[in-house]
C-alpha cells in the first residue's frame, strides 16, 4: 500500500463501520465512508472521515468514493443475492483499487451457506476471480446482536426469544473492524479465509444473564417457539428462507457450539474482547 492510503468502507454507518474507520484513522490511512444519501446515522463516523454518498444498489453512485482508493473495506448489507448489481460494484472496486477486505460469514466457512441463497458464499466467489489482493473475515455473530433483545430488557426482566441453549462465539464488532484493517494496511494476508470469533463460548441464556450482572438486575430467559421469532424476522424484512436458516443455526448450536478461532489475538497482538467488556461498553443501551 502506498505511504497513506486511501481505503473506502461500504455499510459504513452500521455496527461495524464506524470502529473500521476509527481504526483506519489511528492508522494513518484516509478514510472515506460511504453512506446513503440523508443517512441518519452519519453521527456515528468519527471525525476526520470523508463521507460520500452512494448506494449500493446503484453502482454508478460509487464511481466519486471510488475515485483514487487503494483498498475497499466491503461490506453488503443486503440479504439476498442480487445478481447484477454485486459484480458491477466489484468490476469498479477492481478498476481502482488494490486490496479488498470482505466482512463474510461463518456460515460460508462450514458450509452452511449455499451460494445459491446466500451473498456472503457469492461475493467470496466474485472476490476470488478478481486480480485484487483479498481477505475474508468469515465473522461468527456480532455480540451487537444482543442489541436486538434491549427492548424486552428496557421494559422488564424476561427475554423471550428461541434457542436460549445456542452456544455462541460472538464477536466484538471493533475486534472484527481491526482483524479487517490490519489485512487491508498489512502485508501478508492476502488470500486468507479467516474465521473470526470471540474469545469464549457462551449461550444466548449465559449472554443475558452478563447483560443482568452489568446492570445489577437479575434478568431471566424464557425460550418461545421458533414459529413466533420467524414471524417477527419476516415482518422486519428478513426473506423468510434467511430466517430459516438464521433459527436453524440456533438449534444447531444447542447441540454443538460454534466453532471459534483465536485469528482476533494472532492478528491485532492483543486479546480479544469479551462480551463482558461488550456489555459494560452498551449498557446504556439496555437501562
Ligand atoms: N450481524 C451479524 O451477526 C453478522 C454475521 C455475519 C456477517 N455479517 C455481515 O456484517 C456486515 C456488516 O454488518 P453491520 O451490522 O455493521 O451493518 P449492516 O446492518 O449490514 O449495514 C448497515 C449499513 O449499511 C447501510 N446501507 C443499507 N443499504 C445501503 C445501500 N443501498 N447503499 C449503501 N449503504 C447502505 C446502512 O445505512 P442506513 O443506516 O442508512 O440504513 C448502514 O450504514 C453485514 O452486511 C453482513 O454481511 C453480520
Amino acid at each position: 500500500m502506498t505511504a497513506q492510503p486511501t481505503v473506502l468502507v461500504t455499510a459504513a454507518t452500521g455496527n461495524v463501520g464506524p470502529h473500521a474507520c476509527a481504526h483506519l484513522l489511528r492508522s494513518g490511512a484516509r478514510v472515506r465512508a460511504l453512506v446513503l444519501k440523508d443517512d441518519p446515522h452519519v453521527t456515528r463516523l468519527p471525525d476526520g472521515v470523508e463521507v460520500h454518498h452512494g448506494d449500493l444498489a446503484v453502482p454508478e453512485s460509487l464511481d466519486g468514493a471510488l475515485e483514487g482508493v487503494d483498498g475497499v473495506f466491503w461490506m453488503w448489507p443486503f440479504f439476498t443475492l442480487d445478481v447484477r448489481t454485486a459484480p458491477e460494484v466489484l468490476r469498479r472496486i477492481e478498476e481502482r483499487a488494490r486490496r479488498i477486505v470482505l466482512v463474510s460469514s461463518v456460515g460460508v466457512h462450514i458450509g452452511l451457506e449455499p451460494v445459491d441463497n446466500n451473498c456472503h458464499a457469492y461475493l467470496e466467489q466474485l472476490i476470488e476471480r478478481t486480480g485484487l489482493e483479498w481477505t475474508f473475515l468469515r465473522t461468527t455473530g456480532f455480540m451487537a446482536n444482543a442489541l436486538g433483545f434491549a427492548a424486552q430488557i428496557r421494559a422488564g426482566d424476561v427475554v423471550r426469544f428461541p434457542y436460549g441453549a445456542a452456544a455462541r462465539t460472538s464477536v466484538h464488532e471493533g475486534d472484527l473492524a481491526e482483524v479487517g484493517v490490519r489485512a487491508l494496511l498489512e502485508d501478508g494476508h492476502a488470500g486468507q479465509k479467516y474465521l473470526v470469533s470471540g474469545p469464549e463460548v457462551l449461550t444466548q441464556e449465559q449472554q443475558v444473564q452478563i447483560i443482568g450482572d452489568v446492570l445489577g438486575r437479575t434478568l431471566r430467559w424464557e425460550d418461545v417457539h421458533a414459529d413466533e421469532a420467524r414471524k417477527r424476522m419476516v415482518a422486519a424484512g428478513w426473506p423468510p428462507s434467511y430466517a430459516d436458516g438464521a433459527l436453524d443455526y440456533f438449534a444447531r448450536l444447542t447441540r454443538e457450539p460454534e466453532v471459534g478461532s483465536s485469528v482476533v489475538a494472532q492478528v491485532t497482538g492483543r486479546p480479544a474482547r469479551t462480551f463482558r467488556q461488550w456489555a459494560e461498553e452498551h449498557a446504556g443501551a439496555f437501562r
